[in-house]
C-alpha cells in the first residue's frame, strides 16, 4: 500500500520505492521515515527493491531540518532510533537494495544510499555528508558505513568538511558504483533490478549476508560463517538446477 509520503510500485518481482515529498526535496521528516520503514516491510517478497525520490532535482535532501531545529536530546534520540531502524532495514532486507540516485543526497539522503546495496546516480547528483555545518554529525550510520564503502580519509573529508561531491567525483571516490545520464538512470537501475532478481533467491539473500558480514566480524568468523551459508545452499532447488543446466549445456530455470 502506498502511504502519503512514500510511493511502493511493483514490476514482477521487483518493489521501486519512492520518497515523494517534492517540495521538502524528498527531506525525512518523521512521518516519512514511518511511511518508509511501513512500505519497506511490505517490500518482503521482493527479489530486488530500488529506493529512489521523487521529481527531478532530489534523492533525498537529508533529515528535515524544520522537525530537527528545536528537538530536545532524548527526541533527537528516538528520531535517530528510528531512522537506524528504517536503515537497518535495508541492509538486512533478503533482495539487494539500489539506491538510484537522482540529485541531491545529503545528510540521511547520502546515509540512505549508503544503508542500499548498489547505488546508481545520475550525473546531476550530489553526495554530501553535511551536518557539520548545522552543528551536529550524520546519525543515521554514514560514520560507520561512509569509511566502509569509500576509504577513511573520504569519509573523513567528507563528515569534517560537509564536502559535497558531483557523481563523477563520488564515483572517483567510490561512494557510488555507477553514473549515467538523467534520461537513463530509471531504465539502467530497473535493467540492473530485473537482473538481480532473476538469479537464484537463496543465493543472492546469503550472498548478501555474507558480504555484509565482512563488515561485522574477524575473517575467521567470517569464514566460517561463509562455509556454512556456502554449505546450507546444497540441496536447495537453484543449487541442483543450476549445477544440473551447467552439466546439461542448458539455461538453467531457478524458482
Ligand atoms: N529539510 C527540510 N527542508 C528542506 C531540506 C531539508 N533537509 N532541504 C530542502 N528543504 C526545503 C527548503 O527549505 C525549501 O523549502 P521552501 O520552498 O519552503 O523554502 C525546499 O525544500 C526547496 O529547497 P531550496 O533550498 O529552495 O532548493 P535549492 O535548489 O535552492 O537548494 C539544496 C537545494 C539541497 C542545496 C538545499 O535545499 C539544501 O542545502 N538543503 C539542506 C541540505 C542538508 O544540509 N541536508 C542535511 C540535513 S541533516
Amino acid at each position: 500500500m502506498t502511504r502519503e509520503t512514500v510511493d511502493l510500485e511493483w514490476t514482477d518481482d521487483v518493489a521501486t520505492v519512492t520518497i515523494d515529498r517534492p517540495d521538502r526535496l524528498n527531506a525525512l521528516n518523521r512521518e516519512t521515515l514511518s511511511d518508509l520503514e511501513d512500505v519497506l516491510e511490505e517490500t518482503d517478497e521482493a527479489r530486488a527493491v530500488v529506493v529512489t525520490g521523487a521529481g527531478d532535482d532530489a534523492f533525498v535532501a537529508g533529515a528535515d531540518i524544520g522537525y530537527m531545529q528545536d528537538l530536545s536530546t532524548p527526541e533527537a534520540q528516538e528520531y535517530a532510533e528510528l531512522g537506524h531502524r528504517v536503515f537497518d532495514a535495508i541492509t538486512t532486507h533478503d533482495a539487494p537494495v539500489i539506491a538510484a540516485v537522482n540529485g541531491y543526497a545529503f545528510g540521511g539522503g547520502c546515509e540512505l544510499a549508503l544503508a542500499s546495496d548498489l547505488r546508481i546516480a545520475s550525473e546531476n547528483a550530489v553526495l554530501g555528508q553535511t551536518e557539520i555545518d548545522l552543528g551536529i554529525v550524520p546519525g543515521w550510520g554514514g560514520t560507520q558505513r561512509l569509511p566502509r564503502i569509500a576509504s577513511d580519509s573520504t569519509a573523513r573529508r567528507m563528515v569534517f568538511l560537509g564536502e559535497r561531491l558531483g557523481a563523477e567525483e563520488a564515483l572517483e571516490e567510490g561512494v557510488v558504483d555507477d553514473v549515467v545520464s538523467q534520461d537513463e538512470l530509471d531504465e539502467v537501475v530497473a535493467e540492473m533490478a530485473a537482473e538481480v532478481a532473476a538469479k537464484p533467491t537463496a543465493a543472492m539473500t546469503a550472498a548478501k549476508e555474507a558480504l555484509n558480514q565482512a563488515h561485522e566480524t574477524s575473517q575467521e568468523a567470517g569464514l566460517a560463517f561463509e562455509r556454512r551459508l556456502w554449505s546450507g545452499l546444497f540441496g536447495t532447488h537453484d543449487q541442483r538446477e543450476g549445477m544440473a543446466a551447467f552439466v546439461e549445456d542448458r539455461e538453467p530455470e531457478f524458482e
